[in-house]
């Protein structure tokens, strides 16, 4: 038993993450809970700038917000001197009301809205990613409107390279919703129409092949691929890039076994930043700014969620089935993706009794409803705290309502404190948004008035 992360069991054999009695927590704020390990989640920030800082000094680092991301998170961001990568206005006006400066985020999206426009040249941002030819005609349109100057502009850019993870995961290929295409000219022609209209600050390319990647070989041919690019774009135009994004993508284990079998932050630091010296300094060209957005290798392994086992189920000579208080609402990767998870018992020490064989199953009315399909455990009793491990990154920010379950709450967990940064969810904010009859009779005069 490995355990991820910063876990332990304490004297009454009950397990901690940094310092808290998941038990007691599971207690005194109720299951499911999403649960951080603050200390772990600095220590991985802290990973990625220094590791970038002796490679490549000049480059920054923005977190992929869509990872997870809360009002807590983004003060974290700040301390910690890291950038965020935004997707929707919903996560920009989120990191603005947490204080966090626009300047630092990026704002990305394959269709972005009006609305989004709007807030953004209100505010102000740091870097602004266009991802097709049309978002380029709207901008040339609205960018006078900007009142905070000059949009400063990167280019997505999807290089062609497959980085081998799961299909629903993999974006940089040829075939993608995201980013402009090679092909025929398309990138070269909105880059160069954006640089002749004079409207915007031209920062530099973005590019971002995928998630969940388990070696090096795709981040480093994405490397070439980009400096190829962006010679060719100076051959043709003089035009020499200031910065470039290589996105996020490093994967992380998410089971004791795969341990060791991904790069550590400290290699994909080296690997990167050596590559993309070595092919400018080959081609002659200045080396640019370097820009990375991790996402899940920042916070996947400092969370986790703890349940409360209800039901346990047994059908002779098949399986049994332990059921949770959660399930593909709170985490929806294992059905979404066929995503592995293992899970250990919070309120006793497993010791090294008796084994069975468990599924791990949610309370959705969904067969499919599974976190974890086989396990083999100690011992689970209803009334047991369960503690499904790895899920600090895609769970909360994809949780749903089906079944009208309410969202979990999220704790920050520091030196043996807990703190609650998300209240959980109550049946009343589950009917919030519902139009009572009175309401709705209003409405209605309104509408034939
Ligand atoms: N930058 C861009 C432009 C991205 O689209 C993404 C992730 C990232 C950075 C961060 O990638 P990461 O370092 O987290 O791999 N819901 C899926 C993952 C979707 C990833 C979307 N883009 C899952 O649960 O596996």
């Amino acid at each position: 038993m490995i355990m991820l992360g910063n876990k332990s069991y304490n004297e009454r054999g009950c397990l901690t993450i940094a310092g808290c009695d998941l038990a007691t927590l599971g207690q005194e704020l109720g299951t499911p809970l999403y649960i951080i390990d603050e200390d772990w989640l600095r220590q991985t920030m802290r990973e990625y700038r220094s590791a970038f800082a002796r490679f490549y000094p000049d480059s920054t680092i923005a977190y992929a917000g869509k990872a997870f991301l809360t009002s807590a998170l983004c003060r974290i961001l700040l301390e910690e001197g890291l950038w965020l990568d935004t997707v929707s206005g919903g996560e920009f006006y989120l990191a603005m009301q947490s204080g966090f400066s626009t300047s630092r985020i990026l704002f990305h999206g394959n269709n972005k809205q009006e609305q989004e426009i709007d807030i953004v040249f209100n505010e102000g941002i740091g870097r602004w990613v266009v991802d097709s030819e049309q978002e380029l005609d709207m901008l040339l349109n609205e960018a006078p409107r900007s009142r905070k100057g000059k949009l400063p502009l990167f280019f997505r850019i999807t290089p062609g390279i497959d980085p081998h993870t799961h299909e629903f995961i993999t974006t940089g290929r040829v075939d993608s919703k995201f980013g402009l295409p090679l092909v025929e000219g398309i990138a070269h022609r909105v880059i160069e129409r954006s640089l002749q209209s004079g409207l915007f600050e031209i920062k530099g390319l973005h590019c971002h092949i995928g998630s969940q990647v388990a070696s090096l070989d795709p981040f480093l041919k994405t490397v070439d691929a980009m400096v190829e690019f962006m010679v060719a774009f100076r051959q043709a135009t003089g035009y020499i890039f200031a910065e470039l994004d290589v996105g996020g993508g490093l994967g992380v284990p998410y089971l004791d076994e795969e341990e060791g079998r991904f790069p550590t932050i400290e290699e994909y630091a080296q690997a990167v930043s050596v590559r993309l010296r070595e092919r400018c300094r080959k081609a002659g060209y200045p080396l640019p700014h370097l820009f990375v957005e991790p996402g899940r290798s920042i916070v996947n392994i400092a969370g986790s969620t703890l349940y409360r086992v209800g039901t346990v189920k047994r059908i002779p000579g098949v399986k049994t089935y332990v059921a949770v208080d959660g399930g593909m609402t709170d985490n929806p990767r294992p059905i979404l993706y066929g995503a592995r998870y293992q899970a250990q018992i919070v309120n006793r020490f497993p010791g090294d009794g008796a084994r069975e064989s468990f599924s791990i199953v949610g309370k959705c009315c969904e067969s499919g409803d599974v976190i974890i399909p086989e396990t083999v455990m100690a011992p689970i009793e209803p009334g047991d705290y369960l503690l499904v491990e790895g899920t600090g990154a895609y769970n909360y920010s994809m949780a749903s309502n089906y079944n009208y379950l309410p969202r979990p709450g999220v704790v920050f967990l520091s030196g043996g404190v807990a703190r609650l940064v998300v209240r959980p969810e109550n049946w009343y904010d589950l009917i919030r948004r519902d139009i009572t009859p009175e309401e709705l009779q209003v409405g209605e005069q309104t509408a034939t008035e």
